[in-house]
């Protein structure tokens, strides 16, 4: 990893991958349905602004979650760049074979370092989740497939509180010994702070490496940004963000959106990281998406931008 700047709290990257999850963990939880076609569109207005990895939907129960029930009809819809990476969320090997069946290019498999959202989010625990995994992981190796890890609940819990970073380390280690090749930690409902981050990574990184993590913030208690520039110093480079600061999940009551695509572009740029990404195409894809929701985009950056061209 080169390193930008270099003092004795900060080391920051060089490169940061966006792994834009608005499509997916985004819309999952909005109530007003999205067509497949602003689906479609959103996912294409997305690569177009240099977004190489896109979570463009999953393959859960719709009845469990119904704004991800045209997924086969998005992936089958988009039209794609060879530089991007359109990924899949699946739970077990009926999802997995649904990806497959729309040349979904990677799925990720997710799990909780919390019982009680595990079966509140895939009703089964987290023994039995892993096991369900393991067909996914060995259907994906035949296939050529990288599977990706989630751990949800890395810091807090909507049922169970605290959860100790020593319990998010053996799930994240497990998953990382069964194959997949980065593990996602997620702060499902936004509570965490740059020291609980900065513990939880520490426990993690005793067996996952540094470069094969990546941190999911969502941003219900607005600690999302510097959480993430904690994370950074702390060597990670993959950053899980929304477009328009949309979503949550279904499962985890009063979690609110992922932190802002748009948001975290704006503060790479103002550390001089490197992302890829066209910060105006950007905007406009989260305006978009928001217009299509009939609500403002959940970023102060979306905001003050639009209200400077008005
Ligand atoms: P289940 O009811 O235990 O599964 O659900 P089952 O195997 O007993 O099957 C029951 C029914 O579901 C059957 O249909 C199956 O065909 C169907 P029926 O015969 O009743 O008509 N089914 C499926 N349908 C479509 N696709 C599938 C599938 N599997 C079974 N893959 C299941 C288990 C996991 C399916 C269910 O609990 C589920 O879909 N849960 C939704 C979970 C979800 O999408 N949560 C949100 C994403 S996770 C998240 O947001 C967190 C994250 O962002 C990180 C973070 O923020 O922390 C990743
Ligand atoms: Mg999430």
């Amino acid at each position: 990893m080169t390193i930008v700047s270099a003092t004795a709290e900060c080391l920051l990257p060089q490169d940061v991958k966006i792994v834009e999850v608005g499509p997916r963990d985004g819309l999952q939880n909005e109530a007003t349905l999205i067509s497949a076609i602003d689906k479609i569109a959103l996912i294409e207005q997305l690569a177009d602004a240099g977004v190489s990895y896109i979570e463009s939907g999953s393959f859960v129960s719709p009845k469990w979650v119904p704004q991800m029930a045209t997924s086969s009809e998005v992936f089958n819809g988009i039209k794609r760049q060879e530089n991007v990476t359109y990924a899949a969320l699946t739970p077990n090997l009926q999802g997995f074979e649904a990806a497959v069946a729309v040349n979904a290019d990677e799925v990720a498999i997710f799990g909780a370092a919390s019982e009680s959202f595990s079966q509140k989010n895939i009703n089964c625990s987290i023994d039995e989740s892993l096991a369900r995994f393991v067909p996914v992981i060995e259907a994906a190796k035949a296939q050529g497939l990288k599977v990706r890890g989630y751990v949800s609940c890395v810091v807090g819990c909507p049922y169970e509180g605290d959860i100790a970073p020593e319990q998010v380390a053996k799930v994240a280690k497990k998953l990382f010994a069964m194959g997949c090749y980065e593990i996602s930690l997620g702060d499902t409902i936004g509570v965490g702070t740059p020291e609980s981050v900065k513990q939880m990574l520490g426990a993690v990184n005793k067996y996952v490496p540094m470069n094969k993590l990546a941190v999911h913030f969502h941003d219900t208690y607005g600690q999302a940004l510097t959480n993430i520039y904690t994370a950074l110093n702390q060597g990670i480079s993959v950053i899980d963000s929304a477009v328009a600061g949309l979503g949550g999940c279904p499962y985890a009551k009063g979690a609110s959106g992922n932190v802002a695509t748009e948001d975290v572009v704006y503060l790479l740029n103002g550390l001089g990281i490197n992302h890829g990404i066209n910060f105006d195409k950007l905007l406009h894809a989260g305006w978009f998406i928001s217009d299509k929701l009939g609500k403002a985009p959940i970023s102060k950056v979306s905001n003050a931008m639009r209200a400077k061209q008005e």
